[in-house]
């Protein structure tokens, strides 16, 4: 595998053996597997799982990894194209990446997206640019539409629970936050749901709605997979019988990198906050999900949260193992 950049590049086939690898890495360590590989990890945004679940992978497999981030660089990182950089930053990405996997075997990269034009972050346009200075394997670590390892740790989460692939009702929930954030989750979460063919209701407020390059790129799936998808603002009919409540925060593709008219849009919407009572008409046994970090009281209720539902704390040390299967398919030589 040279790159992992999103589950809809890869076949079902190729998915199942990962999953497969996956589970046989958290059965049987093979602590050797990468011994004096070295993975580079880029952070031009914040992590918490991503940065440690991919330390400890590649610590389990024998390898080693360093970590670069803009808070850390004595230099200031510059990520803008065609600027003069008369300004703080004395170093530009364009020879920062290079410069980084030179020193490594496979690369991460984790590029936000810049949230002020819907069509550059749909389009990925930032993570495409920076695959282009790379010329050894390269991880998605999340960009501006994406998040293959959260999708592959959150199959994994759903298999591990056998929950139903066919006939299986997954919602993803918008819940609300006080900030805009990205679509990235969102949209490979719908994709991943759909591709393990469940059936997918995106359950969003008015002005909410997921954009349609995202939606059909989850329909194409579905259609392969025999699952579903379909998004509504009728909490009611979405809820009834699900098996999964998945909830996430996202802003307003209404408006769009109009940061004012994006918070009138979600004023009023507190409510979309996830509690016992979202679960009265589901599944006797649905579950909660979540990629985390998460706010408490606004997103999800502690109720939620710390009930028996809630499975974020199994999906995010499943990142671990994911990875570790990317990881190896990778840079391991057998
Ligand atoms: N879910 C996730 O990617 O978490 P971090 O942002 O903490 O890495």
């Amino acid at each position: 595998m040279k790159e992992f950049q999103d589950l809809a590049l890869i076949t079902p086939e190729e998915v199942e053996n990962l999953l497969s690898l996956a589970r046989r890495l958290e059965a049987h360590p093979e602590p050797r597997a990468l011994e004096g590989k070295i993975l580079a990890l880029l952070f031009l945004n914040p992590s918490l799982r991503t940065l440690a679940s991919f330390q400890a992978a590649m610590g389990r497999l024998g390898g080693n990894s360093f970590v670069i981030s803009p808070d850390m660089s004595i230099h200031g990182l510059e990520t803008r194209r065609g600027i003069v950089m008369d300004g703080q930053a004395a170093e530009h990405i364009r020879e920062a990446i290079p410069v980084i996997a030179s020193y490594a075997d496979a690369l991460g990269i984790r590029a936000f997206a810049e949230r002020e034009e819907l069509d550059h972050d749909l389009a990925d346009k930032d993570y495409m640019a920076f695959r282009e200075l790379v010329n050894i394997p390269l991880i998605n670590m999340e960009s501006a539409i994406n998040h293959p390892c959260q999708s592959l740790a959150d199959w994994k989460t759903m298999d591990d629970l056998g929950l139903p692939r066919a006939g299986g009702k997954f919602v993803l929930s918008w819940a609300y936050h006080p900030r805009a954030l990205p679509l990235a989750v969102p949209s490979a979460t719908v994709h991943m749901a759909a591709m393990r063919g469940m059936d997918v209701t995106v359950l969003r407020p008015e002005g909410f709605e997921l954009p349609e390059s995202i939606m059909q790129k989850a329909r194409d799936a579905a259609q392969f997979s025999g699952g579903s998808v379909t998004e509504t603002d009728d909490k009611a009919a979405a809820l009834e019988g699900a098996h999964v409540i998945y909830a996430k925060s996202w802003a307003s593709t209404k408006h769009y990198g109009h940061l004012p008219n994006d918070e009138k849009a979600r004023e009023g919407l507190k409510h979309w906050c996830i509690n016992n009572s979202w679960f009265d008409t589901t599944q006797k046994d649905a579950r909660f999900m979540h990629c985390l970090p998460v706010r408490r009281g606004i997103v999800v209720a502690d109720e939620v949260l710390d009930g028996p539902r809630s499975v974020v704390i199994p999906e995010a040390r499943n990142r671990m193992y994911a990875q570790m299967a990317v990881l190896h398919q990778m840079l391991g030589t057998k």
